[in-house]
């Protein structure tokens, strides 16, 4: 009799199991709407391959559009931050202002999409919290915005992630 409930029991269990992740694949693969509730389905259904890798840096070089050349300058930006960090020296807003890149015309409109947006949001979340952070705590919050650049880019342009990832303190050769 016990056994029996036992064994009921974690049928069920397992019933519940494979309901709640039958529904996260569903929910996964659901479509987006932006603001103006217009539906946006997920990359992967539109085969946004130019957005994956995107950025050519070299290939033309007299037409790259503004965002390009802003995460440019975001990249030598981190770059002059991460030596700052690693001296122990302040990362401050005045020299290194948040660079609005999500206002400005990308390579591909492709990648302008509501979860393109919400990770600028984040990234700029984070820098504020850096350059808000007393110098003790700048080391970790450096940290956390390098891996917002890395976040963004794992889905829009997977192309300058071996550049990104030199940028964070742990990097070796
Ligand atoms: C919200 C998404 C997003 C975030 C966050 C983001 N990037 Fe980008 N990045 C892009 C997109 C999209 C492009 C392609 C831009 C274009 O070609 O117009 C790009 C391009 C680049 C490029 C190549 C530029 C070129 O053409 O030479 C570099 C380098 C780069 N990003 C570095 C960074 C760094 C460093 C950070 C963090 C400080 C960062 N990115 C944060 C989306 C993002």
């Amino acid at each position: 009799m016990q056994f029996k409930t036992l064994f009921t029991l974690s049928a069920i269990c397992c019933l519940v199991l494979a309901i709640a992740c039958t529904n996260q694949t569903a929910t996964d693969k659901t479509i987006a709407k932006d603001s103006t509730g217009i539906e946006i389905p997920p990359p992967e259904v539109r085969g946004l391959d130019t957005a994956e890798s995107c950025a050519k840096p070299t290939k033309y070089p007299n037409q790259d559009k503004p965002m390009a050349l802003m995460m440019r300058q975001m990249a030598d930006h981190a770059q002059k931050m991460k030596d700052l960090v690693l001296a122990n020296k302040p990362i401050t807003e005045q020299a290194f202002p948040f660079i609005r890149f999500h206002l400005v015309e990308p390579t591909d409109p492709d990648v302008l999409q509501p979860q393109f947006f919400e990770n600028a949001r984040l990234l700029q979340q984070s820098h504020q919290a850096m350059v808000k952070a007393p110098l003790a705590k700048q080391k970790e919050m450096y940290t956390a915005y390098i891996n917002q650049c890395i976040n963004c880019h794992q889905i829009y342009c997977s192309g300058p992630l071996k550049r990104i990832r030199k940028l964070t303190l742990d990097f070796k050769e």
